[in-house]
């Protein structure tokens, strides 16, 4: 049984836990990052990729923006479809010059995980985390991580603070359950996402609104697209031919005039389902939870890896202040103001979320949506709040 002593046990090595690792290590805090599955997973798992404009700057000054700045995407507006027509939201103009940053999930996954190595940080793939210990505990005994590796080897991480960052089925959350309150809503839809070698179809993001279903045009490269349709709940991937996803997307994709779609070879194919869940509080005794672990937001809006990253930035602080000065200031506020920061995403998601996707056999909610859309793109105020919220909501 191996036994080991850190500062800081993090459970998960997604966006929040090696964000979390990178921060505390650039402060002189030691951390162990375990993580269950295989490093090439990780690296190569293809989520949401839209970078908030803080985001991104805190990947600059944290010494980890390079590559970011160089192959990523900036973008300065979205494009609202619905109707058959097009409208520009004119992102940066409304929103006092800030942009996004289009850059894989898996990108800054790998950005983070070099820049780790570099440091000589601890970070373990194929290790299971199996159970925490006296996460409640007092003085005298120190929280525990209990985990196995891929080889059957035992052990166990004392430290002083345990952050959960094992997303939204790790063991952090469940540890917590017990005196959690989880609020949590499904969406009657799911998305069917798809990864294709096929260059984008407009410089700009499309968030579309047809009668036949949602459909959003997002990009990861000049060359590869990232496109989502919405379908029913619980739809398997393999019920979609490659001819029946273009098909679809060209339908709710069309505008009067004409319009095409870039096809290629579809390389990727997904489902992701359509949730919103708050675990509140964040903090339970030593345990810490941050992103997933804590909440999911419906994908529309792109705030799911913003928030986790939001998330660890004020969590480093905390642990900061309390494991190098003793002072619990900051890490006695980190839960209301990170669920305060994680509320405001999930209203802005579910905006976006209740504006764009039909209902079958709702016709009065389908017209309320319209109606919504119309006054949006209408209404400079109505985009101003859309921008700030797009570009920056888990920025302040
Ligand atoms: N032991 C060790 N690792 C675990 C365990 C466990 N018992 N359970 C889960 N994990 C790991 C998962 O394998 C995963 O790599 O925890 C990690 C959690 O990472 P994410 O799911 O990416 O969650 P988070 O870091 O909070 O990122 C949040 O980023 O990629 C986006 O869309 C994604 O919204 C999400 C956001
Ligand atoms: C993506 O590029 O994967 C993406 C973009 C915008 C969203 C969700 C996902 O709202």
């Amino acid at each position: 049984m191996q036994e080991i002593r850190t500062q800081v046990g993090i459970v998960g090595a997604g966006p929040a836990g090696l964000m979390l690792a990178h921060l505390l290590t650039r402060e002189g805090i030691e951390s162990v990052v375990l993580e269950r599955r295989s490093r090439d997973y990780v690296e190569q798992r293809v989520r949401a990729g839209v970078l908030e404009h803080s985001t991104a700057e805190l990947l600059d000054a944290t010494g980890v923006g390079e590559r970011m700045r160089r192959e990523g995407l900036v973008h300065h507006g979205i494009e609202m479809r619905f109707g058959g027509e097009r409208h520009r939201i004119a992102l940066t103009e409304l929103a006092d010059g800030r942009s996004l940053v289009v850059y894989g999930q898996q990108e800054v996954v790998k950005d983070l995980i070099a820049a780790g190595i570099a440091a000589g940080s601890d970070i373990r793939f194929d290790t299971e985390v199996t159970g925490l210990e006296n996460i409640d505990a007092s003085c005298g005994s120190s929280p525990a991580i209990v985990f196995r590796t891929s080889e059957g080897e035992e052990g166990r991480i004392w430290c002083e603070v345990v952050a959960g960052c094992d997303g939204a089925h790790g063991v952090s959350r469940a540890s917590a359950s017990g005196r959690a309150r989880v609020l949590a809503r499904e969406y009657p839809f799911a998305w069917l996402g798809v990864l294709a070698h096929a260059p984008p179809s407009s410089e700009e993001l499309i968030y579309c609104r047809s009668d036949r279903g949602f459909a959003l045009c997002s990009m990861r490269s000049p060359e590869l697209s990232r496109l989502y349709l919405q379908v029913p709940p619980g739809e398997r991937v393999e019920s979609w031919t490659d001819a029946e996803i273009w098909g679809e997307l060209a339908a709710r994709l069309a505008i009067e005039g004409g319009w095409s779609l870039p096809e290629g070879p579809i390389i990727e194919r997904a489902i992701t389902t359509m949730r919103s869940v708050m675990v509140e509080p964040m903090r339970y005794g030593s345990l810490f939870l941050a992103g997933d672990a804590a909440h999911v937001v419906p994908p529309t809006g792109a705030k799911g890896m913003n928030l986790a990253v939001a998330d660890v930035r004020d969590l480093a602080r905390a642990l900061v202040e309390k494991v190098s000065k003793a002072d619990d200031g900051l890490a006695d506020e980190y839960s209301t103001r990170a669920l305060r920061r994680a509320w405001r995403a999930q209203e802005f998601s579910y905006f976006m979320t209740s504006m764009l996707h039909p209902l079958p056999d709702d016709p009065v909610g389908n017209r309320l949506q319209m109606a919504r859309l119309d006054h949006l793109v209408g209404s400079e105020d109505l985009q101003r709040w859309l921008a700030a919220c797009y570009v920056d909501l888990t920025g302040r």
